[in-house]
């Protein structure tokens, strides 16, 4: 059985009782839906691999209450300390080398001497951890490889009876997951694009920051050093296809039974597609990267529905997260005019 609990002082008591059990409770962020448990219990961190079906060699996300939470464990850096001060609590997540290895479980590095490091701006969920005293893993609240959770529901979906509860906090704002910089080398690397873009980060560290947008590969093996490295992620089991505006008048004649398109409002007006048959992604690349997650789980689950035809956005700003996530769940498929 999941409890579903609410974000009321009554209900956020009852989860820290659970994960001080050595329970496992999924719980709301900003960027998308988390499944946390004490990040300094192994059996209870074990849960947390075996309900999403997670290979042990990629690392958990460990989520904090505030700053000092973060220094019990990380060792003191200047870089890190500018960037909490300008982006915590937010969707910035800090690789950062560990005091010592002998302080978070085991099963939540992954053997590395570093950690990634995130403060949440959902004050529930930081209340939740105050409450504990300790800091929880924090992977997304998904079946590995499906596309992350933005509302209870989805957690429902993949969770139901694998986790003791969910903290429902409707939906989240962001819609993609935070982003990940690794301070842990010498220059200031993205490891994961998110709402906070490499640009934001260079501005704060006055420095230049490495920023290897697209696709990177990783030798079978090897410990992977970004999620969605190694493994297949973000992925609907139907085919995804990616369009882009100047596709308009192509696909609309392409369209075939079985074919839905989520697409930017102005794209569907000129695809003059039924509403049964399309998702609005809204006005702008931030709407649609709220909705991306949601429209992909949502057509996954329809019988009749063959191909998910997604709209591509400009690599800018949070365009580039957006892509970032679309391009894994299209398996980097491109709409080809015949
Ligand atoms: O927005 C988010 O970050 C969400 C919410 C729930 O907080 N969490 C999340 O966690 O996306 P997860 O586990 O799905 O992604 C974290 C990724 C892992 O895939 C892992 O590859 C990478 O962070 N990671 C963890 N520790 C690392 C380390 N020491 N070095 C490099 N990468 C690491
Ligand atoms: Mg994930």
């Amino acid at each position: 059985m999941t409890l579903v609990l609410k974000t009321t002082d009554e209900d956020l008591q009852t989860a820290a009782h659970i994960l001080a059990d050595g329970g496992v409770i999924a719980f709301p962020t900003e960027t998308v839906y988390g499944i946390g448990a004490d990040a300094t219990n192994s059996a209870a961190v074990e849960k947390v691999f075996l309900a999403k079906n997670r290979p042990h060699d990629n690392p958990l996300i460990v989520t904090v209450s505030d700053e000092n939470m973060l220094w019990r464990f990380a060792k003191k850096n200047q870089r890190a300390e500018k960037l909490i001060s300008k982006f915590w609590p937010g969707s910035l997540t800090l690789i950062l080398p560990l005091i010592s290895d002998e302080l978070l479980s085991h099963n939540v590095t992954a053997g590395l001497k570093t950690a990634a490091f995130r403060n949440p701006e959902t004050a529930a969920t930081r209340t939740l951890i105050g409450l504990l005293k300790k800091p929880i893993v924090g992977p997304s609240a998904n079946l590995s490889t499906k596309p992350s959770p933005t509302t209870a529901e989805h957690v429902l979906h993949d969770m139901a009876g694998r986790i003791d509860a969910v903290i429902d906090n409707g939906p989240t704002t962001v819609g993609v997951e935070s982003t990940i910089v690794d301070l842990s080398v010498k220059q200031a690397t993205i490891l994961r694009p998110g709402i906070v873009t490499a640009d934001d980060i260079a501005e704060v560290l006055a420095e230049k920051v490495i920023d290897p947008v697209g696709p990177i590969s990783v030798a079978a093996g090897m410990t992977p050093k970004a999620p969605g490295m190694k493994y297949r992620h973000y992925a609907p089991s139907k085919e995804v296809v990616i369009f882009t505006k100047l596709d308009i008048g192509d696909l609309k004649k392409n369209l075939q039974k079985g074919d839905v398109v989520a697409a930017l409002d102005d794209s569907l007006a000129r695809l003059e597609i039924g509403r049964q048959d399309s998702w609005s992604l809204g006005e702008t690349a931030a709407s649609a990267t709220e909705e991306l997650f949601s429209a992909l789980r949502f057509f996954d689950d329809q019988k009749e529905v063959k191909r998910i035809y997604v709209e591509g956005l400009p690599l800018q700003g949070i365009g580039e997260a957006y892509m970032n996530r679309l391009e894994k769940s299209a398996g980097g498929q491109h709409f080809e005019s015949k």
